[in-house]
């Protein structure tokens, strides 16, 4: 990975991945102090976040290397009509790494293109979020001790959703069983649907959550986006339809765990956040140890 730009899942191997997870493992259980001393990232977000920015900046203040960058692009030349490629010619000149979110797709692989440094994509549009994704797959392997033969259920907006689509691509590779629970408008779209029947995976799709998820090790919750729906009845229809409550896991495996890329609105209940099996605030906490990990890697530090 050394050098190299992550834009896509794709863009690396299954046992780069698995390596990643290993190093993100250790560096968990045996923290590291000063491998960043000298380097410089840029954190460049052209959209809102919380966690992926602030987990990027938690890694690298860890490992002892400096962060510049913006988390508001208002606060930046973009406002005085500069384009997104002289943007990235210039800010190449102050750093080692380039971490950037940007509301159109495709937008990091041409970032990856042009920089003279590395490119990190943290998300693109309704494309990609392959660092959500490695630290979705290590939360995964965390709780269940393994990452093959699994059943995930993804839930809400499977159109839209980037994380989903990564997951998807990343699971692929370890024999998943799949299960989508989305409205019509925003069902899996079907390159996903066309990659999984190449594989000879099963997946199934549903409309409704309720008595279906007894067989789930992993449901993957997302929101459901109301500025996404063309038809605002059909939204005020389906709003609700995806919201998970505790009660619902009564009758469900002892290994399972939910997940959730988060934000969330109201698809998660607060009654959950209690339950044993709800795992989402750990998976978050695991976005560090996974940025560490893919930070030195990329800067081959490791
Ligand atoms: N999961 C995720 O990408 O969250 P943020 O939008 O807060 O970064």
């Amino acid at each position: 990975m050394k050098n190299k730009s992550l834009v896509s899942i794709t863009d690396f191997s299954k046992s780069d991945y698995l390596k990643i997870l290993e190093l993100a493992e250790n560096y968990e259980h045996n923290p590291v102090g000063n491998m960043l001393a000298g380097k410089v990232i840029a954190t460049l977000f052209f959209e809102p976040s919380t966690r992926t920015r602030l987990s990027f900046e938690s890694a690298v203040n860890k490992m002892g290397g400096r962060i510049i960058g913006f988390s508001d692009s208002n606060s930046s030349s973009v406002t005085k009509g500069e384009t997104l490629y002289d943007t990235i010619k210039i800010v190449c000149n102050y750093c080692d790494l380039i971490v950037m979110r940007h509301p159109l797709e495709g937008s990091a692989r041409f970032a990856s293109e042009i920089a003279s440094v590395p490119v990190i994509n943290a998300g693109d549009g309704a494309n990609q979020h392959p660092t959500q994704t490695l630290l979705d797959l290590y939360s995964i392997k965390k709780t269940q001790g393994k990452l093959d033969n699994l059943t995930i259920y993804m839930v809400g907006d499977l159109k839209y959703g980037r994380t989903v689509h990564s997951l998807l691509m990343a699971m692929s590779q370890f024999n998943t069983t799949f299960h989508f629970i989305s409205p019509e408008e925003l069902k899996m779209p079907e390159e996903y649907r066309i990659l999984l029947r190449s594989l000879g995976l099963k997946f199934y799709e549903h409309k409704d959550f309720t008595d279906i998820i007894a067989e789930a090790d992993i449901i993957y919750m997302t929101r459901v986006q109301k500025e996404r729906f063309s038809d605002p009845i059909e939204y005020e229809r389906t709003k609700n339809a995806y919201v998970l409550k505790d009660k619902m896991l009564t009758y469900t495996k002892e290994n399972l765990r939910i997940l959730h890329p988060l934000p969330r609105v109201n698809e998660i209940d607060q009654d959950v956040d209690v339950n044993p099996k709800a795992y989402y605030f750990t998976q978050a906490l695991n976005g560090v140890y996974i940025r560490q990990a893919i930070i030195s890697s990329i800067l081959g530090l490791n």
